[in-house]
């Protein structure tokens, strides 16, 4: 809520993911030249890298009206009905964590999506019949953490698939400046830097570690960011050095402690550290994978050599194939 202050507006002052800039330019700039609805978009990546974000862009670069729901919350496929048949011509539809539609709600979408059609059943028992409904032409933007989450039928039907990356270092610093700026805060470079380099490559991360160091900025500091302010207030958050948090630490841990670094299933490290198994998969792990700390394997995950010396833990001898 407090984010919408700082969150850009325009795909010009979206930072970074360039390839998806680019596209979407492009795929946008045309779909306006013909006066027609885009295509519909699926965006895919872990949470805080700016899913939500984009979709407001493209309503607001493509000037139409944005409906946001998500996959959770839509119960019948009435609800869905409901939404469809309330759009004006050319909108975005925005259906957050798409992956967890269910499937008879599922079943509404594809006809929506491919022939601006929906099939909708009115009356009961032997009373009961069908309908179909035209719809005004939309866009739906569907956002999911895995894109392997989603059936194939409903990917199928998205003509952009775009994949948000984790950001360099670079460009988080940019995005901290920004938001500091639009805050009014005394940042120093340094400052800025350093919480870039802890923001685990997610802008979200960025921005919420930005407002605790301000609180601790101005509480035991004369509320500049200065670099030595930055790293104080967040090795008072436990986010360390390489910018991994307790959970992020929890599960390299146990990985090596009681698993002897893997390989382990994630059902056995959910109930190891007491996470949900979806939090692992889609929060934690994919950044310890990309980062090199973490390796997934058939059977289950290890802990790399990084890992071991980022927790000054000995690593074991490579155990030599005895063959
Ligand atoms: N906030 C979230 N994502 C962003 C981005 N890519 N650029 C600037 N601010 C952001």
């Amino acid at each position: 809520a407090v984010d919408r202050a700082i969150r850009p507006r325009k795909l010009s002052d979206y930072i970074g993911q360039q390839g998806v800039r680019e596209q979407l330019e492009i795929f946008i700039g045309a779909a306006r030249g013909r006066a027609e609805a885009l295509d519909h978009v699926l965006v895919f990546g872990p949470p805080g890298l700016g899913k939500t974000t984009l979709a407001h862009i493209i309503a607001q670069e493509l000037g139409v009206n944005l409906r946001q729901t998500s996959g959770p919350v839509i119960d019948r496929p009435g609800d869905l009905a409901a939404l469809l048949t309330n759009l004006e011509p050319g909108d975005v539809l925005f259906v957050d964590e798409i992956h967890r539609l269910s499937a008879v709600v599922e079943e509404v979408l594809y006809p929506a999506m491919e022939d601006q059609q929906i099939d909708i059943v009115v009356g009961e028992g032997p009373a009961a019949r069908s309908i179909k409904l035209d719809l005004p032409a939309f866009t739906l933007v569907g956002a999911t953490t895995r894109a392997g989450l989603l059936t194939s039928p409903l990917r199928d039907r998205f003509g952009i698939v775009q994949r948000l990356e984790y950001y360099s270092v670079d460009e988080l610093t940019t995005i901290v400046d920004r938001s500091a700026g639009l805050l009014n805060l005394a940042m120093e470079a340094d400052g800025a830097t350093e919480i870039a380099r802890r923001a685990r490559g997610t802008p979200r991360i960025a921005n919420r570690l930005l407002r605790r160091v301000r609180d601790y900025a101005e509480v035991r500091a004369d509320g500049r960011i200065s670099q030595g302010v930055a790293a104080a207030a967040m090795d008072m958050l436990k986010v360390d050095d390489s910018g991994f948090d307790i959970q992020d630490r929890r599960l390299l841990s146990a990985i090596i402690e009681k698993f002897d670094g893997g390989p382990v299933g994630v059902e056995s490290l959910a109930a190891a550290i007491g996470e949900e198994r979806g939090t692992i998969e889609d929060v934690i792990e994919p950044y310890l994978i990309q980062q090199g700390f973490l390796h997934r394997t058939p059977r289950g995950r290890m802990a790399t050599r990084h890992a071991y010396v980022h927790l000054n833990v000995p690593a074991p001898p490579r155990i030599e194939d005895p063959n």
